[in-house]
């Protein structure tokens, strides 16, 4: 069997963080608040992002691809503060209905930056990253923590 490729990873991670924010919306539908599969979704998705923005977009950015980073960067900062506001929403046991709200949000903003990555950034991972670059993240993507109090570039503060 082959090894995966970096990009079928994160597509792979990009798949999991949407199945974990539909688990959630669907047993909220359902009468079920549990709200384990969220905050994974949130955790792996802030750890993703922390991916992108150590290993991934300084290489992309330095081979040309200046405007789509400037552009996933922006987007990670909304998407963060949306993140945010979730988790609030979530400890102060805020509404179902305002927590669904948000978690909607969460999916269209994932829709139309993960699809920008795919078609524009991924694509390019092969040609871009050095050998040691591509152990490193592969290395991260195995066992990687997202370091305490990291904030993305672009994220409220
Ligand atoms: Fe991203
Ligand atoms: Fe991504």
């Amino acid at each position: 069997m082959a090894i995966e490729s970096l990009a079928t990873a994160l597509e792979r991670e990009h798949r999991e963080i949407d199945q974990g924010i539909e688990a959630f919306t669907s047993g909220l539908a359902a009468g079920d608040s549990q709200p384990e599969p969220l905050m994974r979704a949130v955790r792996a998705l802030r750890r993703h992002i922390y991916l992108e923005e150590r290993f991934l977009f300084p290489p992309l950015r330095q081979a040309g691809l200046v405007a789509p980073v400037f552009v996933m960067l922006r987007e990670h900062g909304q998407i963060w503060k949306t993140m945010d506001a979730l988790e609030l929403a979530l400890d102060t046991g805020a509404a179902d209905a305002s927590i669904h709200k948000l978690c909607r949000e969460l999916t269209v903003q994932l829709q139309h930056h993960n699809l920008k990555e795919e078609r524009v950034l991924y694509p390019q991972i092969d040609q871009v990253l050095t050998a040691s670059v591509d152990s490193e993240l592969k290395n991260f993507l195995d066992s990687g923590q997202l370091p305490d109090g990291w904030l993305c570039e672009r994220a409220p503060r």
